[in-house]
């Protein structure tokens, strides 16, 4: 039997009403479509804390900037659905941009503190776009659990926030970042990798993985740390950081100097490659 598509936030919330009204936790997997299996990680994982699982495919127009990619951002909906079919998801919902936004809309969740750090420096809007979506997803769907991926890092951090701050009973769970085999994370963006960027983007991960060994090793120097990483990424001379940060994984607060004992550091990273932009991290004490 084929998952239900839902459209409407009124459907969605009859479904979810009947399904609490017969006991049944609901966990819930916001996405933007172009499915691959970090995505399908998520919803398994889900499966396995709740009997029901609702995933979102919805391409948020808020959280592009006007140069980004929101045009040519891939929508891949018939292989998504497929993809779905091959995980326990329950029910899809994917509203239109009006069921999102209707005509009037104008309020906007921001974070004070974080929308403006690390992506947020060069992505100006973008973290205000995916709290205001998540919020709406998470009205729509009202779940019990919410599942996503630390591949963005500080997005998953920030949604953690934003239901705290908001007190929304929510259990946010966050996942390991899956990857191919030569390291690079999956990532919808990677469809457009050209054959020879593709073969390049490794060197992300392979530069993540070098200061880790180097933490792991004793190096606790943020500058020793970055220059591990750009000697990697320097490789390929189309490659541009565009920034790599380490901070606190806890409060993503930026770290510099000497690392002290017992804060659990991430390194997160952009690189430009062409016209590509790509995101990583790695959690150095892990
Ligand atoms: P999207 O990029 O489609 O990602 C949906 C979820 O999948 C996010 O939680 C993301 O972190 C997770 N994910 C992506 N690649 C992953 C990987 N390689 N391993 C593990 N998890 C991975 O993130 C968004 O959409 C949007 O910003 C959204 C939250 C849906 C709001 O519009």
């Amino acid at each position: 039997m084929s998952i239900p598509t839902i459209l409407t936030i009124k459907e969605m919330r009859q479904l979810v009403w009947r399904w609490k009204s017969d006991d049944k936790r609901v966990g819930f997997v916001p996405t933007m479509g172009a499915l691959h299996s970090g995505h399908l990680k998520l919803v398994e994982h889900l499966s396995e804390h709740c009997e029901k699982v609702v995933v979102s495919i919805f391409v948020n127009p808020l959280q592009f900037g006007p140069n980004e990619d929101f045009s040519r951002y891939p929508r891949t909906l018939p292989d998504d659905l497929r993809l779905l079919e091959t995980v326990k998801a329950d029910a899809v919902f994917c509203p239109n941009s009006s069921e999102i936004y209707p005509k009037g809309f104008q309020t906007i969740v921001s974070n004070k503190e974080l929308s403006g750090r690390l992506c947020g420096q060069f992505r100006p809007g973008h973290f205000d776009g995916v709290l205001t979506v998540v919020n709406k997803l998470f009205q729509a769907v009202s779940p019990n659990f919410a599942a996503f991926g630390k591949k963005d890092f500080q997005q998953f951090k920030m949604i953690q926030r934003m239901v705290t701050d908001f007190c929304m009973p929510i259990e946010v769970l966050g996942m390991e970042t899956i990857r191919e085999q030569d390291g690079l994370a999956l990532s919808s963006r990677n469809r457009y990798l050209s054959s020879e960027q593709r073969e390049q983007a490794p060197l992300i991960f392979a530069g993540l993985n070098d200061a880790k060994k180097a933490w792991k090793a004793g190096e606790k120097t943020t500058a020793k740390l970055t220059e591990i990483f750009q000697l990697s990424v320097s490789k390929c001379n189309e490659m541009k950081i565009q920034y790599c940060d380490i901070v606190d994984s806890e409060n993503l607060n930026p770290l510099d100097g000497i690392i002290e004992e017992g804060i659990a550091p991430v390194m997160i990273v952009a690189v430009v490659y062409n016209d590509v932009r790509l995101i990583d991290n790695l959690e150095l004490g892990v």
